[in-house]
């Protein structure tokens, strides 16, 4: 939550600052920020708005440009949203400027001890307590890797923090304490990002702050030291930055481009893992563009475990939040099923407050598209203080959660810009798939050409994802899109390996057309939901490909019509019963059962984008959220 991109160089720095900011603005958009150490005046110039970056660049008739500088694009967690309260912050003599993605925790107790010692505050954020007591160290030392020390050890919390000086005009100063920071290495000049994509079309040279660290970088030398002051060598990684294309091409949003994208995602995600070709000795090194997989052996230590511990593994948990734990408790059914492995799933945000048991021969796996999400972060590190692997399935091979955990397995979804996850939830579900038939052919339970077999079953779900989403694209448009949007409430319905597959459609409904959506699964409507059902309230239910359950299913359609409840199905082809009683009906060719849910995605997805259109909302920044939520 919250972007930060710096600049240190030869070139004046502030296009290149806005710019980065529009970049990361998927961390947040409420407010935005600029400050440079000012060429003409060599003071500390800014301006801050509240709203997008775009605004920000609208707005900014201050024409202060310089050859250091910052900005910050904000997700607000303490104080409300206004111009006071969006970044840079200050000391009190306008001389220190930091911004900040974190949350720091004890800043309560530190702004009460520098209100005693005469430090005037201007805004509510925990934030701006960083610059005071910074200026507060500095002036008591008079020594800048001191004071970032002694700073770095009184805040409390989760920090990733960068400062411009007036009186150090050729330095940033970076600091991290488990929020992500980066720093990208150019030729005469230097960045410092939340993530690379800020720089990725400057620089594919990075250094990635270790955890605990601090940097003062200036335009041709990166000085990283730990919290006890002591220097580190760290060695730059070069990044694949052909993925990290941000344009819209000709789509009105993301969201839209990104749901297209999706066939390709899964395609892209199933070549890599069959790729051959990943040199042997390379796999030991730390690479950030991405790395194929060679045979069983290399398959298994880059996800960090060995063959044998596939082939004892007696427990797997998976731990994940919001659309990515929707396609864990998918991928649930996918290892119970096909490779026998008693799963299961946790919400990361209540993961690390429940009762905690490490099971001989468990591993745990965290599903993170941005790799950076806090909760499942914090989950993760718990878990790494005990002896049992650990394994992040993520987007993003740069990210927080792949250098700490024991292996990973990268999708290859490409940078997701909507802040509604889409390609990332399908291509979650096709490496799970995936990984769930390689962890069965190493168990002895299936054969080389059931998983060749599985990698066709998903290029097909993936092409009925979008021919589905085409053959209705007119009928939702013109139609259903906007008779739906007038509702303002609807209630989902999923069973078995749908049912967390309505719990997404709910959630992207919310997210982007702000319209109520309850999802339950579909046998416990009788058990107390049904109340709800009315003519104002339409139901949505998602079928399945396996029989006894689909048979269930139409009980409940039943139950529903019975109620004149308005009931809109996603049936697949030959569902005759439900079909029959449906007001509203998507009919899909079939596949393979477990694959049902990746075959409706599409044109849920539209449906539900094209409610959001409707309704004239802002798809691809919905009120109040941010893609990546590095908060707790
Ligand atoms: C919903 C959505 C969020 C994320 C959640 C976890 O569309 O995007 O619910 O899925 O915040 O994010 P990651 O997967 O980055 O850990």
């Amino acid at each position: 939550m919250c972007g930060i991109v710096a600049y240190v160089g030869s070139k004046p720095c502030r296009e290149f600052v806005l710019d980065g900011l529009l970049r990361l603005e998927y961390r947040g958009y409420d407010s935005a920020g600029f400050v440079c150490v000012d060429s003409q005046t060599n003071r500390l110039s800014f301006f801050k708005e509240v709203g997008g970056v775009s605004v920000l660049k609208k707005a900014a008739t201050l024409k202060a440009n310089g050859f250091v500088g910052m900005g910050h694009t904000r997700w607000a967690t303490h104080g409300v949203v206004d111009q006071k309260n969006a970044h840079p912050h200050f000391n009190c003599k306008k001389t220190i400027a930091v911004v900040h993605n974190g949350i720091i925790e004890s800043y309560m107790d530190i702004k009460a001890q520098l209100i005693k010692e005469g430090h005037n505050f201007c805004s509510t954020t925990d934030s701006e307590v960083v610059a005071h007591l910074f200026s507060s160290l500095l002036q008591s030392c008079n020594d800048l890797n001191k004071a970032a020390q002694m700073l770095a050890k009184t805040l409390k919390g989760a920090f990733a923090l960068v400062f411009t000086f007036e009186d150090y005009p050729d330095i940033l100063l970076a600091i991290r304490s488990r929020s992500p920071l980066v720093i990208g290495l150019g030729i005469d000049e230097n960045f410092v990002a939340s993530d690379p994509l800020a720089f990725s079309d400057k620089t594919s040279r990075i250094l990635f702050l270790p955890d605990e660290c601090f940097a003062i970088v200036k335009k041709d030398s990166v000085e990283v030291f730990d919290f006890d002051n002591k220097r580190l060598e760290v060695l730059p990684r070069e990044i694949d930055s052909k993925y990290m294309s941000v344009d819209k091409q000709d789509f009105e949003h993301y969201m839209l481009k990104e749901i297209y994208e999706q066939k390709r995602a899964v395609t892209r995600t199933l070549s890599f893992y069959k790729a051959i070709g990943f040199p042997e000795d390379s796999a030991s090194e730390s690479v950030l563009g991405h790395r194929n997989i060679v045979n069983s052996d290399s398959l298994w230590r880059q996800i960090g475990l060995s063959s044998e511990q596939v082939k004892d593994l007696r427990y797997l948990n998976i731990v994940a939040a919001g659309t990515s734990w929707h396609a864990a408790r998918i991928g649930q059914f996918f290892f119970e099923i096909i490779a026998k492995i008693p799963t299961k799933v946790y919400l990361s945000s209540e993961f690390r407050y429940m009762p905690f048991f490490v099971e001989k021969n468990s591993a745990f796996l965290f599903i993170s598209q941005s790799g950076e999400t806090a909760d499942t972060l914090e989950a993760l590190r718990l878990v790494n203080s005990f002896e049992v692997p650990t394994i992040t399935l993520t987007n993003v091979s740069s990210s927080t959660m792949v250098r700490e955990s024991t292996g990973f397995l990268p999708m290859q979804a490409g940078p997701e810009i909507s802040v509604a996850s889409t390609k990332s939830f399908s291509t979650q579900i096709a490496s799970l798939y995936w990984l769930a038939h390689r962890a069965a052919l190493e168990r002895g339970l299936l054969s080389w050409q059931d998983v060749t077999k599985a990698e066709e079953e998903l290029f097909v779900a993936a092409e009925i994802l979008e021919s589905t989403l085409d053959n209705y694209r007119f009928k939702i448009t013109s139609q259903l899109a906007p008779f739906y949007a007038q509702f303002d409430k609807f209630i989902f319905l999923g069973r078995h390996v749908s049912y967390p597959f309505a719990l997404e459609a709910a959630l992207k409904l919310k997210e982007v057309s702000y319209i109520f959506a309850q999802c339950y699964p579909a046998g416990e409507l009788k058990h107390g939901p049904i109340a709800l059902v009315d003519k104002k309230t339409p139901v949505v239910i998602f079928s399945s490909l396996d029989d006894i359950i689909y048979h269930k299913l139409v009980s409940n359609a039943q139950e529903v019509k019975a109620r004149e409840g308005h009931l809109i199905v996603f049936a697949f082809e030959g569902q005759t019963e439900l079909l029959q009683l449906a007001d509203c009906s998507f009919v899909i060719p079939r596949v393979k059962p477990l694959l049902a849910p990746l075959a409706m995605t599409g044109v849920m997805q539209f449906l539900v984008y094209q409610i959001s259109h409707e309704l004239r909302l802002p798809i691809d920044k919905p009120r109040n959220l941010a893609k990546s939520v590095t908060v707790e």
